[in-house]
């Protein structure tokens, strides 16, 4: 089978069993408020990439995780994730209509319920890590708690979406630009990948490590890629509407860089992060392949 339909098979397998476990928690969970259930569902099971469940599963195929404990985490980083969107697209922040092909979630629904979702979805994500019924062990769920929090909170996503919203308008040097796109956009990605490795309850400190430079380098990979589809993209393709960093005059690569600087800068991650698991052997090709794609993808 070919690099891309290899790349291909494992993502739609990765899509379906995300997409079926995030159904089954809503399902199990359910929320005592009709609307904020339905605004949670919603964007939730929005058609999303699911790039950080995909990360989980690759990383944790990587390091030989316990593979029955991976849809845990896998859905811990996408309810982060969406309720990171939900919150990106108000009013108050990016002040978006669209995401993932239809109306955002305060457009769909309103304000206090986008919101209130938000911050439910971010909850979920650590109750069902908690959850003492799974495979993990007591210390496996403490480590990928920890993780994820730091990845969310000030010092990760909610601290970079800071200095996102501070820098409108400001000329950012390329290192602030590097700290913010690391925060808002590679912590979770750095936790994704890291929490697969979790799910190897043997996994070495290097082997970690390892994993987490590659991410790193992901994640900054993956928002320059973001900032060139803003301007490169189109609205259908994308499923949110292009152009909006620039209407806004967003800090972004391409805005700081040029386009032609930012696509060679997030190349060099690439290639970067594909030499930080060299030594992780054929078993992180998954892993190597995703660092293609990101680059390569047209939404
Ligand atoms: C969009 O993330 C927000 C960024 C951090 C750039 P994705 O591009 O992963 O969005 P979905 O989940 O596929 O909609
Ligand atoms: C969003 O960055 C990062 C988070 C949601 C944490 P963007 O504002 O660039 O994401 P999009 O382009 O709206 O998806
Ligand atoms: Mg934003
Ligand atoms: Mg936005
Ligand atoms: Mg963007």
């Amino acid at each position: 089978m070919p690099h891309s339909e290899q790349l291909q098979a494992f993502i739609s397998s990765a899509q379906q069993r995300v997409n079926h476990a995030l159904e089954k928690y809503l399902q199990t969970m359910p929320c005592p408020d009709p609307k904020l259930g339905e605004a949670m569902h919603y964007s939730l099971t929005g058609d999303g990439k699911r790039v950080r469940p995909i990360l989980v599963y690759a990383a944790g195929k990587a390091t030989n995780g316990v593979d029955q404990c991976l849809d845990i985490p896998a859905c811990a980083v996408e309810m982060v994730h969406a309720f990171s969107l939900i919150h990106d697209d108000l009013p108050a922040m990016d002040d978006d209509d669209l995401r993932r092909g239809r109306a955002t979630c305060h457009r769909a629904f309103d304000e206090a319920t986008a919101i209130l979702a938000g911050d439910a979805l971010q909850t979920m994500a650590f109750e069902i890590l908690s959850n003492a019924d799974s495979a993990l062990s007591s210390e496996q769920r403490l480590k990928m708690i920890a993780q994820l929090s730091i990845a969310t909170g000030a010092r990760g996503m909610t601290g970079g979406q800071a200095i996102d919203l501070a820098a409108v308008g400001s000329n950012l040097t390329l290192e602030q630009l590097e700290t913010m796109h690391g925060l808002k956009t590679g912590a979770l990605i750095r936790a994704s990948v890291v929490l697969g490795g979790l799910c190897n309850p043997e996994i070495t400190a290097a082997e970690l490590e390892m994993l987490d430079s590659y991410a790193q380098c992901v994640g900054l990979c993956f928002q320059i890629q973001d900032d060139i589809l803003d301007v490169i993209g189109d609205t259908e393709t994308l499923g949110k509407p292009q152009g909006s960093d620039q209407e806004r005059d967003k800090p972004t690569y391409p805005a700081i860089l040029g386009l032609e600087a930012a696509k060679q800068l997030a190349q060099e991650q690439h290639d970067q992060a594909i030499s930080y698991i060299a030594h992780l052997g054929d078993r992180a090709d998954t892993l190597r392949q995703i660092a293609d794609y990101i680059i390569e993808r047209d939404n």
